[in-house]
């Protein structure tokens, strides 16, 4: 790898971050057992829950508050909202800051149908004024930094994302996340890297958080440097490996950096989050809630495919017992238990945009 300068530090406002590597939200994925457990390993410089209805956070669903639950080790936390009425959404903020949430973030990037339709997500992309007096409104309802997280635009034909930095960055807004896709593209074809350096150059102080097919220090490499970005936020990748910003920070610090957990790392790894998951909503209750987790962790442990589909059957405690222990004593199919494994393929969430 070429030497690379890095930017300054990135902060939000008063608030610095840890690093500018930040786990980037993914509904059903990002709760609060998976935050806990990467702030654990270390590294991450912040991390934002799933997105979280602005309605629903003012009823105060159990689901939801379950969505924005946090613990000691999650400092800084991000909670994400999304919605569309201005007074709702100015509540909503005003919720969190008392809750003592350290930052704030508006979804304008969901591809989801259920979201768009409701004039939330990326469809705010396509209503520049009623977006741009939503998001100066929440600005002023709150004294945390409030930052935005969006796409390219909503087509080819349609690459807002430079003007929207430019004008939220006039509008008070601390920072800028960008996925370097469109709503139309979905998950589809390649991260647009001129794209988002076009964002970087549309703004003059606050840092822009690069996003998008990140799953190596050498991925997060080429996207500090291709985009002049200021941070780089991980989804998928730190599914597959959560050990992936502490390499990243002892990358950016020594110029070098350990490899990810092994086979029993992922597995003491993998049975830790369940702990935490089940302590907040019992055994059997997290048995269901860790299927979606546990195949990207079988699946980066290179557990045998049968193996993997198993866990999707475990229906108690016993069930889960042996399961581990039969999945102790079989190990990986490729590679050994104690080296490195190799990289996983990361899927793309299937369908069209619709659908996830
Ligand atoms: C299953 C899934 C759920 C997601 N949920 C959210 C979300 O709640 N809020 C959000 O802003 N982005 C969400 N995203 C988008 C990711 O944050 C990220 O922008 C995208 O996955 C690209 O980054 P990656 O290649 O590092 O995963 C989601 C993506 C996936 C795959």
């Amino acid at each position: 790898m070429a030497m690379m300068t890095f930017p300054p530090a990135v902060s939000y406002g008063a608030l610095r971050l840890r690093s500018r590597y930040l786990l980037s939200p993914l509904a059903g994925f990002t709760n609060m057992p998976f935050r806990r457990i990467v702030h654990e390993i270390g590294g991450v410089g912040l991390t934002t829950t799933d997105l979280v209805n602005a309605r629903a956070l003012l009823f105060q669903s159990p689901k939801t508050l379950e969505l924005i639950e946090t613990c000691e080790v999650e400092s800084p936390f991000a909670v994400q909202i999304f919605g569309s009425d201005v007074g709702t959404m100015c509540e909503a903020a005003k919720l969190l800051e008392a809750r003592g949430v350290d930052s704030i973030d508006i979804n304008m990037g969901c591809p989801v149908r259920r979201i768009v339709a409701n004039g939330s997500g990326a469809s705010m992309m396509c209503r520049p004024d009623e977006t741009l007096s939503l998001i100066r409104a929440i600005v002023e309802a709150v004294r945390i930094p409030v930052t935005v997280k969006m796409r390219l635009g909503w087509d080819a034909t349609q690459l807002t994302a430079p003007f929207f930095a430019r004008e939220f960055e006039q509008a008070g807004i601390a920072a800028v996340a960008i996925h370097g896709r469109t709503r139309e593209q979905g998950f589809s074809g390649f991260v647009d890297r001129d794209g988002i350096r076009r964002v970087v150059d549309a703004v003059e102080r606050i840092p822009i958080i690069g996003n998008g097919d990140v799953r190596t220090v050498a991925d997060a490499e080429v996207m500090l440097r291709e985009t002049g970005c200021h941070g780089v936020s991980i989804g998928r990748g730190a599914l597959a490996n959560p050990w992936i910003f502490r390499q990243l920070v002892e990358w950016e610090t020594t110029g070098s950096f350990g490899p990810a957990g092994t086979f029993d790392d992922r597995l003491a790894l993998m049975q830790r989050q369940f702990r935490y998951l089940a302590k907040r909503r019992g055994v059997e209750s997290a048995i269901i809630g860790f299927r979606k987790m546990a195949h990207w962790y079988l699946k980066a442990m290179h557990v045998r495919a049968k193996l993997r589909h198993e866990f999707q059957l475990i229906r108690n405690p016993d069930g889960l017992d042996r399961y581990f222990e039969k999945l102790a004593a079989e190990g990986p199919v490729n590679g050994n238990r104690t080296g490195e494994l190799p990289e996983m393929h990361i899927p793309v969430p299937s369908g069209p945009v619709e659908r996830w």
